[in-house]
């Protein structure tokens, strides 16, 4: 489905169709459209002051070419079309047409955008936690970036499989088993850990005391050490604590998931253990194939494309020297599966930037194998360090690592002095309500509206401030919309399409709404494509400043008829567009705060 194309993407279009006549050759070319911040002129195009040379023209009377062409294309632009200076072609839309584009997108769901990502099958890899330990600052933007990805690209009609490939299998489970058994009284064990939140971080404990125990004593070691034989052997006794370990995490972990609104689920889990039986015929392949190689022991995968500092080739090792099976074999069994058995076109890895090196050499080493056909595209995206105020990576206050819940918990308590500041006389519990709902969304928005590469710092202050680029501002804008159109004579009226007037004259202030309006679809498409969630935040952003400026200088129910219905179907589709996009960012859009 193609969705309603935006005025800017009809002058493209029609651009394009004029310059294929004029100038066949060079039919292809980009009609190099651009928003202009001339006053009276909505788009211009560019592509004279490019394609003179081609022409063999000056730009100027190419670009007078193009704008009689265009006037004898049938079903032309409604829009006034002139020259302007060198030879740029300035556009102004009537202002019928801008109401049309209002009343299109307001008449359908999905507000006209389309599904350019139809049918792709693409799997999320995220966030693919490890186990037995509990969720820190690490994991939050894995989480928050990979869940609106799967927003984004579900909404663009992408088949999206959520996959949190859990790091719930290796050597260090020998020990954590082992300890387990030796210690039945240890307050860590099952039934215990059903108690809830404390759950994970039991485990931790767990894993803290037993790596303790595995380092200070040979003996328990070697017992660990026994114990990785017996789980990798399938042993029921073991593979029970084993399984045990594994649901408590994935219980606690989710009860973080849910509070920071995912959608991922239980159900999405498709950890490390699940490749354990592939990891050996993945190997052999590799090996009848000649891409690994012994090397002191090992099994290698070398590709003169990776090399270190010395210029020596860097390894990907497929098999320790111990025979164990590392994180690189279970990488390409998992590449193999998503393709083979999940058929993926798309195959997406938010995982730390830190990463990069490991995923460059397994996509390499896939294709090598042929488990990665070039129609599959694969992409590692990779983001910054969460910084502490002292832009070093965040950390507690004594060095240790910052769990995920103590930052949420932050940001919520700064949210809830600012609500308390706001509203003095509101009940303890509504603010506690609302601090919940506005800390969390500020922490997913400063982070979504970061550019995923670089790192930033992590400040609840200014996350959320009711002012600037923030969650709670966008959120805040939300409840403003809602409260005008609540306070319309007539909501039944805005249920059904209102019947527009396109003779109303649209004002500047109408005119940047509606052209911003206009061109959600197409930021949502490009986020689609750039998988850079902070285009949308710039977009609402600025969707949300255009509105206020709106609001600012039209009154909307104060007016006469028939500027009055206009005006509340711009604020109807403003409320419905920001709500679209907030939910595609993982955010609420509450008609109230
Ligand atoms: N569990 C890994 C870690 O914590 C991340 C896994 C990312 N996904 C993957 N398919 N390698 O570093």
């Amino acid at each position: 489905m193609t969705g309603v194309a935006s005025l800017a993407q009809q002058v493209e279009q029609a651009v394009g169709t004029a310059i294929g006549a004029v100038l066949p050759e060079r039919r292809a070319a980009d009609p190099l459209i651009r928003r202009s911040d001339r006053p009276g002129v909505d788009v211009q195009s560019n592509a004279a002051l490019s394609l003179a040379g081609a022409a063999h023209r000056s730009p100027a009377q190419l670009a007078g070419r193009l704008v009689e062409q265009l006037a004898t294309e049938p079903g032309g632009l409604s829009a006034t079309v002139s020259v302007a200076g060198p030879g740029f072609l300035n556009v102004t839309f009537t202002d019928a047409a801008l109401w049309g584009q209002v009343a299109a997108r307001l008449a359908d769901d999905r507000l006209g955008v389309g599904t350019p990502q139809a049918g792709v099958r693409t799997v999320v890899d995220y966030p693919s936690v490890n186990v037995a330990k509990q969720l820190h600052v690490g994991h939050l933007r894995s989480t928050v970036i990979g869940d609106a990805l799967v927003r984004v690209l579900g909404f663009l009609g992408a088949e999206v499989i959520r996959e949190n490939h859990l790091g719930d299998w290796g050597t260090q489970f020998g020990m954590l088993i082992q300890y387990l058994l030796e210690h039945p009284e240890a307050p860590w064990q099952h039934e215990r850990l059903a108690a809830g939140t404390t759950a994970v971080a039991a485990l931790d404990e767990l894993y803290r005391v037993a790596r303790a125990a595995f380092d200070a004593d040979p003996a328990f070691a070697g017992r660990a050490r026994t114990r990785v034989v017996a789980l990798q052997s399938g042993d029921p006794d073991t593979l029970a604590v084993w399984r045990q370990i594994v649901a408590e995490s994935q219980h606690a972990f989710q009860q973080v998931f849910d509070r920071l609104g995912l959608l991922l689920t239980e159900a999405d889990a498709a950890g490390e253990s699940r490749y354990n039986d592939a990891l050996p015929g993945v190997v052999d392949e590799l090996v009848r194939q000649e891409i690994a190689v012994p090397s002191a022991g090992a099994l290698c995968v070398f590709d003169p494309a990776f090399t270190g500092r010395d210029g020596a080739p860097v390894p990907l090792i497929v098999r320790k020297s111990d025979g164990g099976f590392g994180y690189a074999a279970t990488d390409l069994a998992t590449i193999r599966d998503r393709v083979g058995r999940l058929h993926a076109d798309r195959v997406l890895y938010v995982v730390d930037a830190r990463q990069a090196l490991h995923f460059r050499q397994v996509f390499a080493a896939a294709r090598r194998a042929g488990w990665l056909p070039d129609t599959v595209d694969v992409e590692h995206i990779a983001f910054g360090t969460v910084l502490g105020a002292d832009g070093r990576p965040f950390r507690t206050r004594d060095g240790g690592t910052a769990l995920l819940t103590d930052l949420l918990d932050a940001a919520v308590r700064s949210a809830r002095r600012v609500v308390q500041a706001k509203n003095p006389a509101m009940p303890g519990t509504e603010a506690d309500r609302i601090a919940e709902l506005c800390g969390i969304a500020a922490v997913k928005y400063a982070d979504l509206a970061t550019s995923r590469q670089q790192d930033y710092r992590f400040d609840p202050d200014r996350m959320v401030a009711f002012t600037g680029n923030t969650g709670v501002y966008l959120l805040y804008a939300h409840t403003r919309v809602a409260a005008i159109l609540r306070r319309a004579a007539d909501p039944a009226k805005l249920a059904d399409a209102p019947a527009l007037d396109p003779a109303v004259p649209v004002s500047a202030a109408e005119r940047a709404l509606v052209l911003a309006l206009d061109g959600f679809g197409a930021v949502a498409a490009e986020v689609g494509e750039s998988l850079e969630p902070h285009r949308l935040c710039g977009y609402l952003y600025e969707l949300a400043r255009a509105f206020t400026a709106f609001y600012e200088s039209c009154p909307v129910l104060g007016s006469a008829e028939p500027v009055r219905t206009n005006r509340l179907a711009l604020c109807d589709l403003a409320r419905r567009t920001l709500a679209q996009g907030l939910s595609l960012l993982g955010l609420p859009a509450p008609d109230r705060l």
